[in-house]
Order: structure tokens, then sequence, then C-alpha cells
């Protein structure tokens, strides 16, 4: 790994081999869901808390301000959308030249294994990967699921890694019954992206799951930006994955700090 891509990768993932990665990408393909109508408003005061903000160039240049200090993940992968035939028929969307203007830390694809499209969006990131190489600019592989597919530990290693094998240099995939088997099988760094939105006490069980199962962090969105608490949310999971913290260590944080916020209202 070269000295410029090994330095990028650093900045995501700390020196204690962990991150917390803020996914607010889903506009993508999804459009304004819930939580993230105005990005700027929702995600601006949960960048201190974040070590890494994954979105698309569009969010970024409308809603995050230039000076931010926060290592960037840009979505390079688009050209679908929720409403369309299929949800796998993806493409690079944005050219290196523009991720090296925007100054990215890493880009990220989505590969979607066992769907129509899978060699287009195999090449995607192969091509993705060589184009990082040169520049210096590690790639994230996104395990995306298509809707009828499964989420089961057989699936997502062959997906994880494939990625690796096409020389992704960390792979962002779900939390499932037997994951150690995944992280086992798979060279490079494991994030997990938290799902669709759940109780509070049950994302950062998964949280904590996944770090202790071999997970390097979390790369999380609805679960973070759709709780009514988002702060206190994503300064909970940082315990997890940081501090290493307890479950109910953690979700007493969480209850402390919603409740803090009430009383200073
Ligand atoms: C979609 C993505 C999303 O950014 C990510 O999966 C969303 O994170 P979460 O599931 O935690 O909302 O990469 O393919």
């Amino acid at each position: 790994m070269n000295w410029g891509l090994k330095n990028r990768l650093s900045r995501i993932i700390k020196s204690d081999g962990h991150t917390v990665m803020l996914a607010v990408d889903h506009g993508y393909f999804l459009g304004p869901l819930s939580g993230l109508e105005v990005p700027a408003k929702t995600v601006t005061p949960l960048i201190p808390y974040a070590d890494s903000l994954m979105l698309t160039r569009g969010i970024l240049r409308t809603s995050i301000p230039a000076d931010t200090d926060i290592p960037i993940v840009l979505r390079v992968s688009g050209g679908n959308s929720i409403v369309g035939k299929d949800l796998s028929n993806e493409g690079i969307a944005v050219s290196i030249e523009e991720a090296i203007r925007l100054n990215v830390s890493a880009m990220a694809l989505s590969i979607y294994v066992g769907s129509e499209y899978e060699h287009q969006t195999l090449i995607n990131l192969s091509k993705l990967v060589n184009e990082g190489e040169k520049y210096g600019i590690p790639v994230l592989a996104v395990t995306a699921v298509g809707k009828e597919m499964t989420r089961g530990a057989r699936y997502l290693s062959l997906a994880s890694r494939i990625a690796a094998e096409l020389g992704a240099h960390f792979v962002k995939t779900y939390y499932c019954e037997g994951f150690e088997k995944v992280v086992e099988s798979c060279p490079v760094p494991i994030v997990i992206a938290g799902g669709k939105k759940i109780a509070e006490r049950e994302a950062l069980e998964l949280a904590f799951n996944a770090i202790h199962k071999g997970a390097c962090g979390v790369d999380m969105g609805r679960n973070i930006f759709q709780s009514e608490h988002p702060m206190a949310m994503i300064q909970s999971v940082r315990k997890i994955v940081h501090e290493n913290t307890s479950v109910d260590e953690a979700f007493e944080l969480f209850n402390s700090l919603k409740s803090t916020k009430r009383k200073n209202k």
C-alpha cells in the first residue's frame, strides 16, 4: 500500500483500529429520505462526533462548509433509483479527478453480487481500485443487498471476500448471525451498515456485537440521523466503538444525553 493511500485510510480508521463513519449518502438512490430532507441541518451537529462522512459530491458541495476538518468518503457509484427497474444497475458516476479536487480520503462504491448487474458492478469496483491505486485514494466496497436477497453469513462472506479479492481497501457490509466468519474470511477491514431504523438499544447492541466479532467500526446512517436524539445516539455508538463499553453503559449515556438536552431546552 503506498504512503498516500495508507495516510488517507489512517484518517478514517483511527490509531485504535476503529472508526465511526457517518453515512449520509442515501439520497443518491432514495432521494430526500426521512431525516435527511435538509442534509446540512441533520449533518452539521453530528460532524464533531464522526470520524468521517460518507456522502455524495452534491451534498458535499452544497451542505458541508469547505473548511470542515473531517475525512470525506465520497460515494462515487450511482445511476440507479429506488423506483427504477433494477437497483443493481449502477455505474461509476464521479471521475477520479473530481475525487482529487474534492480532497477526499476514500471513494465508496456498491457491488451487487448475485444480481442482474453483478458483472458490471464488480468491474466498476476493479476500475475504481485501479484509479485509486494510481493516486493513493482507498476504495470502500459496499456489499449492497437487493430487495429479495437474504443477509446471511454465506452471502455476505461471498460478497465481502470478492470485494477484497478485487482490491477494495475496506468493505462495508451488514451484521449477521455468524458475522465472525465474514470477518475471518475477508482480509481487509470491515465496517457495518446500521440498516433500517430500529430501537436505539438494539442499534447499540448491533454495534457492540459487530465490534466484538471483529468489525473495525460502523458506517451508520439511519440509526443515527433518524433517531429522535441523533447527537445522543452518535456519542453512544462512539463509546462502544472507541471505548469498548458495554451496551448497558452506552444506553445509559444515550438516556442521560437525551434528558440533558431536554433540560437545556
Ligand atoms: C447504501 C449505503 C448507505 O449509505 C448505507 O448502507 C446506509 O447506512 P445505514 O444502513 O446505516 O442507514 O451505502 O448502499
